[in-house]
């Protein structure tokens, strides 16, 4: 993964949110606004970040949140381009389950895991709404920076919780709050942005927008308590092994402050 790609998975950060306009928490429009986004642009301005990655620094092979997945039922929230799905289809995980609020991006996941010759089953829906997924049916649930996306976070965790087996582990990545304050300007970090403010707002990136909000950590916490699941791990560390050699501004900041957070829970 060359220094760009690194930086394209978090390209979003404080100093694009300094530019940021602000937006109403409305949900159909930003599910319009993030769905158009994800079909007409989507990873191609982003970046894909998937397994084994977690985000541009923390790996799985490294961290290892996932014990066997072999015979175990997996769902990713948020599925992308399905490089997640392959991953775990390749560590033979008996059923593959991913969901999606756009079209374009499940048609992408069908037709990469269609050349593997693994058999998938695809949903297009926002992830807070009730989708025809089934309740208590498997032992993961799994999101790779696709989780922040949520107009409503307690919603969707309760949804996720209601999707896994008793037991069953949630494990997600999503961009680390305090990356979303703190810009590298002239070799200093600069706090640009409240870590309380929550508020919805709007970016420009590549011609076209992205709706957002910046949840503290705290947010997640809590939703994740309320969701009925316990906390059993969290990662906020850059792996030095993956930062090693990388000298771009990004990589600067991802030393100084985390860049990623990913938590794994179990439903109890
Ligand atoms: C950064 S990508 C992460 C996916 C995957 N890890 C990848 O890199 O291809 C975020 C994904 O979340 C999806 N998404 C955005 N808002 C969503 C929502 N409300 N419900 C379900 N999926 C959503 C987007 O369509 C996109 O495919």
């Amino acid at each position: 993964m060359d220094n760009k790609s690194d930086y394209r998975t978090n390209i979003i950060g404080a100093g694009e949110v300094g530019c940021a306009i602000s937006v109403d928490m409305d949900k159909s429009a930003i599910h319009n606004t993030n769905s158009f986004f994800w079909d007409t642009k989507g990873n191609d301005a982003l970046g894909t970040i998937a397994l084994p990655l977690y985000g541009a620094f923390v790996s799985e092979e490294k961290c290892q949140f996932f014990d066997d997945v072999s015979r175990k039922k997996v769902l990713e929230i948020g599925c992308g381009s399905g490089q997640s799905l392959q991953y775990l289809g390749e560590h033979k995980a008996s059923e593959l389950w991913g969901m999606d609020i756009s079209e374009k991006q499940i048609e992408k996941t069908t037709r990469r895991l269609t050349e593997c010759g693994l058999s998938v089953k695809l949903i297009c829906s926002p992830m807070e709404e009730e989708c025809g997924i089934p309740e208590n049916y498997f032992d993961y649930a799994y999101s790779v920076y696709a989780i922040g996306w949520t107009t409503d976070l307690e919603c969707t965790f309760c949804r996720i919780a209601s999707y896994l087996k008793k037991d069953g582990i949630f494990i997600f990545s999503w961009s680390h709050p305090i990356h979303k304050c703190v810009a590298i300007e002239n070799n200093m970090l600069a706090f640009k942005k409240c870590y309380f403010d929550e508020s919805w707002y709007s970016v420009s990136l590549d011609g076209s927008a992205l709706s957002l909000s910046d949840r503290k950590l705290s947010t997640y916490v809590n939703a994740l308590a309320k969701a009925g699941f316990i906390i059993e791990q969290m990662i906020e560390e850059s792996d030095d092994d993956i930062m090693r050699n990388k000298n771009s501004d990004f990589a600067k900041k991802a030393k100084m402050l985390p860049v990623t957070f990913v938590i794994k829970a179990r439903k109890l």
